[in-house]
């Protein structure tokens, strides 16, 4: 298909599935089953960024100088329809990481104060977090451990109000509406009313939410709410937007200082970062009316959620395993876990560090498995005989020794874990699958268990994750010819 000669709207009814995907310039021959990272940019939408690029290279003078904030301003007009709220509260940013570190950076909270994330928050925003509270001095960062199962909606409520309970100094909440990895639709509703409650100012990461939940901002009624429309939006890339309410307006400036700084004009001040390429942010309304011609989000939810279901249960069979354990209100409509049967020869610890750990306190803990991801570390331990607590200097000292950073340490006590990401044999696992079979997925590790996290998007269908569960359970069966080979 000719990229810059679509026509999408010809042949309608469109359908769903592999008929969709053809809109999109995905590369036919990978089967492509993550796109909750970097979303999907459909054709029509790139025509039209294309078309905004040309008319931005004719004359790039006239274009930044005259046309550029008038463009910004219309683009934000269907975004705000879109998301329930006016133009005034909105300001296009390049991403949700951008979104939130302008708002981290930018509020002033009275030294003593701590801003908190949870355990599940996505691993860069803890970094802006921790990068804020080093920048200002008097803040602390506060990470509410979130441990699965979750049992409901309440359950994970009643978590939150029993921490805010012990720590009454917390007076910025950065909460995801949609966690990242672990896929959790939190009830944001009940939690902003919550943090307002004990007058602390709640910022939603809804990197994952516009276009995959409805969200109607004003009625949400948060402090800041950011998202990245390059996600499920299907805006190009490069494309995020921040609500700023208008208690906070005055208050929050764009992450990157340039002109029009604190000026009048809001969407002046956050349209100046320098000079960059602002295409993806014009090229929303074609995003927009591509989500609204597809169907809109009824349609949308109609066909993805049943799929995500359907797509579960599917690879629960086929491989025998479980989903994650929560609840079914806390599920994410178009994005969910399910864990990955063990595989000889990727799913083993690394013995070099387990060894030397073993060494030093066997037997009062026994260690059962360990993985090093980047500069994390990631333990499961089994207290034997002492509390952890007792110990905790020693391991400290001996994981410094190995090269790994103590002070981001994540541990692991029993099965409960706090750090989500990709274990080295996960990864391993996944590239496998990429470079071997030609299928796009990520794995995710979550209290020590692997897990495949699926997304299902309009474009998808059966057959993509029929393929992901046949490809995992090959894999798995000449892993296992491999070891029976071996020990004959
Ligand atoms: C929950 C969450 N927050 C923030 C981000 C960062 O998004 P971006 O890279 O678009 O800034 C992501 C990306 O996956 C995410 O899942």
């Amino acid at each position: 298909m000719d990229l810059l000669d679509t026509e999408l709207y010809s042949s309608k009814p469109l359908q769903f599935g592999r008929e969709l995907k053809k809109h999109f310039p995905l590369d036919a021959d990978i089967t492509y089953c993550n796109h909750g990272s970097f979303g999907a940019t459909p054709l029509c939408v790139i025509q039209e960024q294309r078309r905004i690029q040309d008319d931005m290279n004719k004359w790039p003078c006239h274009f930044t100088w005259r046309k550029s904030l008038p463009l910004y301003k219309q683009a934000l007009e269907p975004l705000a329809d879109f998301m329930g709220t006016k133009t005034k509260n909105l300001v296009f940013i390049a991403n949700t990481t951008t979104g939130l570190n302008s708002v981290l950076k930018s509020l002033n909270l009275r030294p003593g104060s701590a801003i908190m994330g949870t355990s599940l928050t996505y691993g860069a925003v803890q970094y802006a977090i921790q990068e804020t509270v080093r920048i200002k001095p008097g803040l602390k960062s506060l990470f509410m451990d979130i441990i699965f199962p979750i049992h409901s909606k309440q359950d994970l409520i009643d978590r939150f109000t029993s921490y805010l309970d012990e720590h009454p100094n917390i007076k910025l909440a950065v909460i995801d509406h949609i966690t990242s990895p672990s896929a959790v639709l939190m009830p944001i509703q009940e939690l902003v009313a919550l943090f307002h409650s004990r007058e602390i100012f709640v910022a939603v990461d809804g990197a994952h939410a516009a276009g995959q939940v409805q969200v109607n901002l004003d009625e949400l009624d948060a402090d800041f709410y950011t998202s990245s429309m390059h996600k499920w939006l299907f805006a190009p890339r490069g494309c995020g937007f921040l609500y700023i309410s208008p208690r906070h307006q005055g208050n929050v400036h764009p992450a990157i200082t340039s002109w029009d700084y604190a000026g009048s004009d809001m969407h002046a001040e956050f349209q100046k970062e320098g000079t960059r390429d602002q295409t993806p942010y014009f090229s929303v309304p074609a995003a927009i009316r591509f989500y609204q011609e597809i169907g809109g989000w009824e349609t949308v939810r109609n066909y993805c959620r049943p799929l995500a279901d359907d797509v579960v249960d599917l690879l629960v069979k086929a491989w025998h395993t479980e989903k994650l354990p929560i609840p079914r209100e806390l599920e994410a409509p178009c994005l969910r876990l399910v864990r990955v049967p063990f595989i000889e020869g990727y799913h083993r610890a690394d013995v070099s560090i387990s060894r030397c750990l073993h060494n030093e306190f066997m037997p009062t803990i026994f260690i059962s498995l360990y993985y090093k991801v980047n500069e994390y570390i990631l333990i499961h331990l089994n207290v034997v005989l002492d509390p952890i607590s007792s110990k905790l200097g020693r391991l400290c000292r001996v994981l410094a020794q190995n090269d790994a950073r103590w002070d981001y340490l994540y541990m692991q006590l029993g099965d409960t874990s706090l750090l989500m990401d990709k274990t080295e044999s996960d990864l391993k696992l996944q590239e496998h699958i990429f470079f071997e079979y030609k299928l796009q997925l990520i794995m995710i590790s979550c209290q020590g268990k692997s897990y495949v996290r699926v997304a299902t998007p309009a474009y998808t269908d059966h057959r993509d994750f029929e393929e992901m569960a046949r490809i995992v359970l090959e894999i798995q069966a000449k892993a296992n010819v491999c070891r029976s080979n071996a020990s004959t």
